[in-house]
């Protein structure tokens, strides 16, 4: 996760979006701290639990890092008043909700498959990247990613 953060990390500016998507517990907020580790943002970058939204300053533009779980409508979305052409945006829980927002993104679906030695210290993960918009398609379709 550390490893995938830092190459997605490399290719965020300003206005960009990245979405992640998997079941509870299948690895986003790990790969969202890879990303802001590597974006060398200051502060950890944690479960906001109790925040919807989150920005982590940096040289640069910030990071926000949004958990939607509890939001239920692009209207919410809207309300928490994110500079989203000044920022980078990484949101779980985030599909469904960005029709209108952009189409222009990354988006990261990871499986966490079930089965495995739950005590394992390492269990792999299945991670897809789809790009919408001809950069991040573009990106995608680049040799390796
Ligand atoms: N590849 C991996 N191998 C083993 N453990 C992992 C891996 N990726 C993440 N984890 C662990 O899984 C747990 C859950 O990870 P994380 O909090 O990143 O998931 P999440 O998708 O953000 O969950 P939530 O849906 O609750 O927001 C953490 O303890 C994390 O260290
Ligand atoms: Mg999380």
């Amino acid at each position: 996760m550390a490893a995938l953060g830092a190459r997605i990390a490399a290719e965020l500016r300003a206005g960009d979006l990245v979405l992640l998507n998997g079941e509870l517990g299948a690895g986003k907020t790990t790969l969202t701290r890879g990303i802001g580790e590597s974006l060398g943002v200051r502060g950890a970058v944690t479960s906001p639990t109790f925040v919807l939204a989150r920005t982590h300053p940096r040289d640069g533009p910030p990071l926000v890092h949004v958990d939607a779980y509890r939001l239920s409508s692009a209207v919410e979305l809207d309300d928490l008043d994110i500079d989203f052409p000044g920022s980078i945006v990484v949101v779980e829980w985030g599909a469904g909700l960005l029709d209108g927002v952009t189409d222009d993104w990354l988006q990261v679906d990871i499986d966490r498959p079930h089965g495995g030695d739950p005590l394992a210290e390492v269990e792999p993960r299945t991670v897809t990247l789809t790009g919408y918009g001809d950069r991040w398609k573009e990106w995608v379709d680049a040799a390796g990613h």
